[in-house]
């Protein structure tokens, strides 16, 4: 229950939905593949079906294909140099703050805010003062919405407020945009950062809305085209150019995005209403907020008994026992660098529901922290 991609399809299954649409081009493709080296901007006609995604002032031009990691590598690799100001949302995905660091840079957390056992939210107000704090001198802002791992979003006022502050501050805005797309109610998803700013760098991918993760694709998109030409240069020193096979795949996925996202939504709703249940059945146990969007729930671990506060070690400690001692497997919020008690569980899988009564089925056995005393 530790990933936080949808189920994964087959490529049997994506060959079927090709050939079930009558896409005779696609396949022809598939079938005429040569295994050469690619073009290293990204697959043309890969690149224009991305572009399609985007209002019209994006195009292909805007576009660098990507494995999703290595985009966060080239990125923030052309953005930043030693001593250089960065804000990131947090709790965070490793990599969004890691190789800032790794690059020299100051990191300073945009923090969620809500205790422990409220729903977790992101406050413009909060990131304005540390612009302020860094005395206006922030080369880069990162964030992640539909934000991993606690499904947070903004709402449009709030990140129309977010591209002023950037955009005041002269700041680069890099947006993980890999959960897009995966909202879960009724809401549209926000606009793409590369749509809004001109010093916006959005991230994407096929892994997670789309459910392809192992072919290992995903895009940079910016309106600024000399970032597009540096990151490609950069390219250069990574992957140099995509899989020749993952793009034609890619490419037959965004083709029929449509009916690729109405699955991954389907398979995420089945999961989020198996885990309100589940929480509503442990609300002795466990606080739970639905996300805004994506594949994962943020649990929060609730005091025991003995009432003393739990932390992210608890947490963490509980997760290894946990997989140590029956094979289920958790994340704990320790991993995002979360301090208080969370677990976080991707609730987009096949055979969701018999997981949780798997991992249910060990409660009398591997105690939750704080019930020591009374196991
Ligand atoms: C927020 C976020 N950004 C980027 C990535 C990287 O995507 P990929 O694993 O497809 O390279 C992930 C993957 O889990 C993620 O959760």
């Amino acid at each position: 229950m530790m990933t936080s991609n949808c189920l994964p399809h087959q490529v049997r299954e994506l060959l079927l939905i090709a050939r079930e649409a009558g896409d005779t081009h696609s396949l022809a493709l598939w079938e005429g593949l040569h295994l050469g080296y690619t073009e290293s901007q990204g697959h043309p006609e890969l690149l224009k079906e991305i572009a399609a995604t985007y209002s019209a002032a994006v195009t292909h031009d805007h576009l660098l294909e990507v494995v999703p990691e290595e985009g966060i590598f080239i990125a923030m690799s052309c953005l930043l140099a030693p001593a250089d100001e960065v804000i990131v949302t947090w709790p965070a995905y490793q990599s969004l703050y890691e190789v800032a660091r790794a690059r020299g840079a100051n990191v300073r957390r945009w923090e969620a805010s809500g205790s422990v056992y409220e729903r977790q939210t992101f406050d413009v107000g909060a990131l304005e003062a540390l612009i302020t704090e860094a005395g206006g001198r922030v080369k880069l802002i990162v964030v992640n919405f539909p934000h991993n791992p606690t499904g947070a979003s903004l709402s449009p006022d709030e990140l129309t407020r977010l591209i002023g502050l950037a955009r005041h501050a002269g700041a680069w805005l890099f947006s993980d945009e890999m959960y897009r797309g995966l909202e879960l109610g009724a809401l549209p998803p926000l606009p793409s950062v590369c749509e809004l700013y001109e010093k916006g760098v959005a991230l994407s991918g096929m892994s997670k809305v789309y459910a392809l993760p192992g072919l290992r694709i995903g895009w940079l998109a910016c309106r600024a085209s000399h970032f597009i030409q540096q990151a490609r240069t950069y390219k250069d020193y990574t992957t140099i150019c995509g899989s020749a096979p993952s793009q034609v795949l890619a490419l037959i996925g965004m083709r029929h995005r449509v009916s690729l996202v109405a699955r991954s939504k389907a398979i995420a709703a089945e999961g989020l209403a198996a885990t309100v249940a589940f929480c509503e059945k442990h609300s002795d146990k466990f606080v739970f907020h639905p996300p805004d969007a994506g594949p994962v729930a943020y649990l929060a671990i609730k005091q025991g008994a003995r009432g003393e506060a739990l932390t992210a070690a608890d947490a963490q400690a509980y997760s290894e026992r946990l997989v140590r001692q029956t094979g289920v497997m958790l994340i704990s919020g320790a991993m995002f660098e979360a301090e208080e008690p969370f677990l976080r569980l991707g609730f987009a899988k096949a055979g969701y529901a018999a997981r949780l009564a798997a991992w249910e089925a060990t409660f009398e056995t591997v105690v939750l922290p704080g019930r020591e005393a009374t196991a």
